[in-house]
């Protein structure tokens, strides 16, 4: 039998440590990716020898500085097929990107009575902001339910459009359940129901698995975070499209966003997507995600999606085969991306998770920032095991061999 095995591997130095005196098996990268050398080796050069504050020094190394990290801006762009770099908002996280959104879109074209549609599988990313839109215009906020398949219920959400729907909010591939969402057919559905209504996909699961092109699924918003494409974390992305960047007033007030302040005439805010970007940015991270995206870009991502769906059917099977393990999501692996989610007859999460550690398993336990999908399937946690690029199948054999301890120790 074939042994499948990441070419890339050797790309993360951190995959040769070990965890609880065993080779770590890193199976989490849902939560946060392991980052390759040529990541830490960019940052590690800002550092070293080329740092300054940017858009803002008239010596040498500042020019150099801000040309570096205005190109990490039209790498974005490309990486994810928008139109220009004009449309590439830097923030903090995926969760800035939508409250950014939510704030600034919704302040000028929300009001009492207006409809917001979610779904049943969104992080709390995409939940919580809307909801204080609820309480902040009186807007009213819908929510998709997800089958038991762990799919979408597409059929709800049709009945659920109506005059007063203004933007739907929807995760690309959740990060609970690994389920990949039919984004061109919402977008379809919506548009065809009201081309005016705005579609905001949450990209933070997808971009890491898939290619993506903003323009092509005609998303108004797209968002991510670098720390899941194995960039560094505290560097994010908001994709919008221009005419809704420039039509939207600013995120925070501070240096680096405004053209003029006078307390005689007034301030004028520079254009998008500038005006988004308050205060000194995350200058060595900005350069961590380029590197991460020229890094990806090298290898092409569809290659990377055929090796995660090869180990990912792999981990499908034998997952499936350990007696007393449910596993949640779609069984199709077609419509799912490597993330699974289980429980254990007898054995909590957390007890799951530390007899894992104790295996060199890394792996997460808990609500994974989705309670309200928990909700729905009447339980409060289940452990996940996420793959990236670099995972082999040495890793999802530790995972079983773990599952395998649990079940001796929980359920004799
Ligand atoms: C689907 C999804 N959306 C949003 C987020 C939030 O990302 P961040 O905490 O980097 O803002 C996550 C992180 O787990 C996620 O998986």
């Amino acid at each position: 039998m074939v042994n499948i095995q990441s070419p890339w591997r050797n790309d993360f130095p951190a995959l040769s440590k070990t965890m609880s005196g065993q080779p770590l098996a890193f199976l989490d990268s849902g939560a946060s990716a392991q980052k390759p050398s040529a990541v830490i080796d960019a940052m590690d050069a800002v550092l070293r020898g080329g740092y300054s504050n940017i858009h803002r020094g008239l010596y040498e190394i500042s020019q150099n500085l801000t040309q570096s990290f205005e190109d990490v801006r039209k790498k974005v762009a490309q990486f994810i097929g928008a139109p220009s770099d004009k449309n590439i908002v830097f923030t903090r996280n995926s969760t800035e990107g939508i409250n950014l959104v939510a704030q600034c879109w919704g302040r000028e074209n929300l009001s009492h009575g207006d409809e917001v549609i979610i779904t049943e599988m969104e992080h709390h990313a995409n939940i919580v902001p809307w909801k204080i839109l609820e309480d902040q215009f009186g807007i009213t906020v819908k929510v998709v339910p997800v089958t038991s398949d762990g799919i979408l219920d597409l059929d709800a959400f049709k009945a659920m459009l109506s005059d007063k729907t203004k933007l739907i909010g929807v995760v690309e591939i959740s990060n609970a359940l690994g389920t990949i969402n039919s984004i061109t057919e919402i977008v379809q559905t919506a548009r065809a129901y009201n081309a005016d209504i705005k579609i905001l996909v949450d990209g933070s699961q997808g971009v890491v698995h898939r290619r993506v092109n903003v323009v092509d699924i005609d998303a108004d918003f797209y968002v991510f975070t670098g720390h899941k494409l194995y960039a560094p974390s505290g560097i994010g992305v908001l994709y919008g499209k221009y005419d809704l960047l420039d039509a939207m007033p600013p995120y925070q007030g501070g240096g680096d966003m405004i053209e003029r302040v006078s307390f005689k005439s007034g301030i004028t805010y520079r254009e998008a997507p500038f005006k988004f970007e308050a205060g000194t940015p995350a200058i060595v991270e900005v350069i961590g995600l380029g590197a991460a995206i020229d890094y990806l870009s090298a290898i092409g991502m569809d290659k990377i999606s055929a090796y995660e769906t090869e180990l990912a059917t792999y981990a499908q099977k034998v997952l499936g085969e350990i007696d007393g393990l449910t596993l949640y999501g779609p069984k199709d692996i077609s419509q799912k991306a490597g993330i699974f989610s289980f429980t254990m007859e007898g054995a909590h999460p957390s007890d799951i998770g530390m007899i894992l550690d104790q295996c060199g398993v890394a792996v997460r336990c808990g609500h994974h920032c989705a309670m309200p999908l928990m909700e729905s399937m009447g339980i409060d946690a289940t452990a996940r095991a996420s793959l990236g690029m670099y995972n082999n199948q040495d890793d999802v054999d530790s995972l079983v061999h773990g599952l395998k301890k649990v079940q001796q120790l929980f359920i004799g």
